[in-house]
């Protein structure tokens, strides 16, 4: 007989696991590099509109597939009779592995960095130019491979579950000196320049197609869908949890930390100098160059670096444990190998795999043609593989559950989801807003090829001038607060809701493991 799958053992431990694997990289160093090369708030705005649009419905049908099925990506879409549902839920394990490749690569720069910080290397040195050097330098294999040996060694230990309680301790810090830098970035003298940059939307980036497409890979990437992570984790949830409420409050969670390194990065980069790289080649390490800057103007900044990246390790390491978990499990439940061994097996293959993005970083040239091969990478999975499964999982949820999705969507949620609306949105407006995003994407890589003649206008980077203090940016800041003060009070009231309830129930002698 089936055993009963096995859930999270609490509500709090399932919110650590999902900041746990939502909170990571995308924060601090995709969303950075994106809003940066896309010109700033005429990235942020689509961003947010295809976040609350767009990918919170995403991540709601990711759970509903997973804890209605109670299945693997492959098993959810076969159950739901998805035609080709094996085949297309196949991805939920392969595409992973492409992510994981050069993600842990990533995680290993912020292991380096953790050293770099607490040695002072990078102190009173061009910080750029220090990067580059890192990334054709012997230190990278040995923490590329301590990368790996760490999420392969905690999930062979069937550890993960510390790992994820660890987190909810330690992404809160992770919060605190975020906040911390963000103050020292935006009070540098010059900083003004760059909160423009990042709240003044300009209408040449945010009428280009590109610059949607790029924000809705995004969205996608930091809320851990389209790879299997979040159905996988959905399945492991209870069904007295609301899936609404939850998904807001991941959401918003998430987001708040990427807006907030938006705030430590941008102000600082133009302070201190970097402001002629952003939307370059490399900027794709914007965040390994003018963070260091900051910690050096700061007191104490070799501590507070190397805290800040030992905190921001976590978040990378969490992440890329539930990026490798999908193929253990399938690895588990369907080939019948050991945890141990799949662990390995799949730790090995993903160490290779990493080679080819470590290898590009002794070609000479600065960053740019360093990191070439990696962010072609995070292009293709990000932009393309990511968002096109985590629509799958809308068109499942809409066309091949019907009824049965809406109400598992609907099971003990605070707020319920009126059929009608809800049903039309993930039935029509997503998938055909998304489906013209990728088609005029598809004409800008056709014309850009010279296979179609020119008919979209062609992207101008991040082009910008500073104009000084202007209204609209004054308002996208006012929004953008209550955005975070929404969400930071949302989260208080709710801790302190489940607090009084469950004291309340102490008090009536109702004892409740939650
Ligand atoms: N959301 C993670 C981050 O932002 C990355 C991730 C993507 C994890 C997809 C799992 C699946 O760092």
């Amino acid at each position: 007989m089936a055993k009963a799958r096995e859930t999270w053992e609490s509500h709090w431990g399932m919110i650590a696991a999902m900041i746990g694997t939502a909170i990571g990289l995308g924060n601090i160093w995709r969303f950075p590099y994106l809003c940066g090369k896309y010109g700033g708030a005429s990235f942020l705005i689509p961003y947010i509109i295809l976040l609350l649009g767009v990918a919170i419905f995403a991540m709601m049908c990711e759970w509903v597939l997973g804890r209605h099925t109670k299945r693997d990506p492959l098993g959810a879409f076969e159950k739901i009779k998805f035609p080709f549902g094996r085949d297309i839920g196949a991805w939920g394990v392969i595409g992973p592995f492409f992510l994981y490749s050069y993600y842990i690569v990533i995680t290993s720069w912020v292991i380096f960095f953790v050293f770099a910080s607490l040695e002072g290397l990078y102190f009173g040195k061009d910080t750029e130019a220090y990067f580059a050097l890192f990334l054709g330098s012997k230190w990278i294999f040995l923490v590329h491979f301590l990368a790996v040996c760490l999420t392969s060694g905690i999930l062979a230990l069937g550890v993960r579950k510390g790992i994820e309680r660890a987190c909810k301790i330690m992404i809160p810090a992770l919060f605190v000196l975020l906040i911390i830098v963000a103050i020292r970035s935006v009070t540098l003298p010059g900083a003004w320049e760059g909160i423009e940059f990042y709240m003044r939307p300009r209408w040449a980036g945010l009428l280009d197609p590109e610059t949607w497409i790029a924000a809705l890979g995004q969205v996608f990437f930091t809320l851990s869908l389209g790879m299997g992570a979040m159905l996988i984790y959905g399945s492991y949830m209870k069904d007295e949890w609301g899936i609404p409420q939850n998904a807001l409050a991941v959401t918003l969670g998430n987001t708040s930390a990427s807006i907030l390194a938006g705030f430590a990065i941008f102000p600082a980069a133009f302070a201190l100098g970097f402001g002629n790289v952003i939307g370059k080649a490399e900027s794709i390490g914007l965040t390994f160059f003018v963070l260091p800057k900051v910690f050096e103007a700061m007191p104490g900044g070799h501590l507070f670096g190397g805290m800040f990246f030992i905190l921001l390790a976590f978040g990378a390491i969490s992440s890329a444990i539930s990026i490798q978990e999908p193929a253990i499990a399938w690895l588990k439940d369907e080939v019948g190998w050991p945890r141990k061994k799949s662990a390995l097996i799949t730790g090995a293959i993903l160490w290779v795999m990493g080679f080819p993005f470590i290898l590009n970083g002794f070609v000479k040239g600065g960053i740019g043609a360093k990191l070439a091969l990696l962010s072609k990478m995070d292009t293709i999975i990000g932009q393309l593989a990511i968002p096109v499964f985590g629509i799958l999982a809308i068109i499942a949820v809409g066309y091949f559950m019907g009824n049965r999705g809406f109400d598992e969507m609907n099971k003990n949620a605070r707020v319920k989801l009126s059929h009608t609306p809800i049903r039309f949105w993930i039935r029509a407006v997503v998938p055909i807003f998304v489906g013209l995003l990728f088609i005029l994407s598809l004409i800008k890589i056709l014309q850009s090829n010279g296979v179609m003649p020119v008919i979209l206008p062609v992207s101008q980077g991040a082009g910008f001038t500073s104009i000084g203090i202007t209204p609209i940016t004054i308002v996208m800041m006012a929004l953008i607060a209550i955005l975070f003060w929404g969400g930071f009070i949302y989260f208080t009231a709710r801790v302190l809701i489940v607090e009084r309830d469950k004291q309340r129930r102490v008090a009536r002698g109702l004892h409740h493991s939650d």
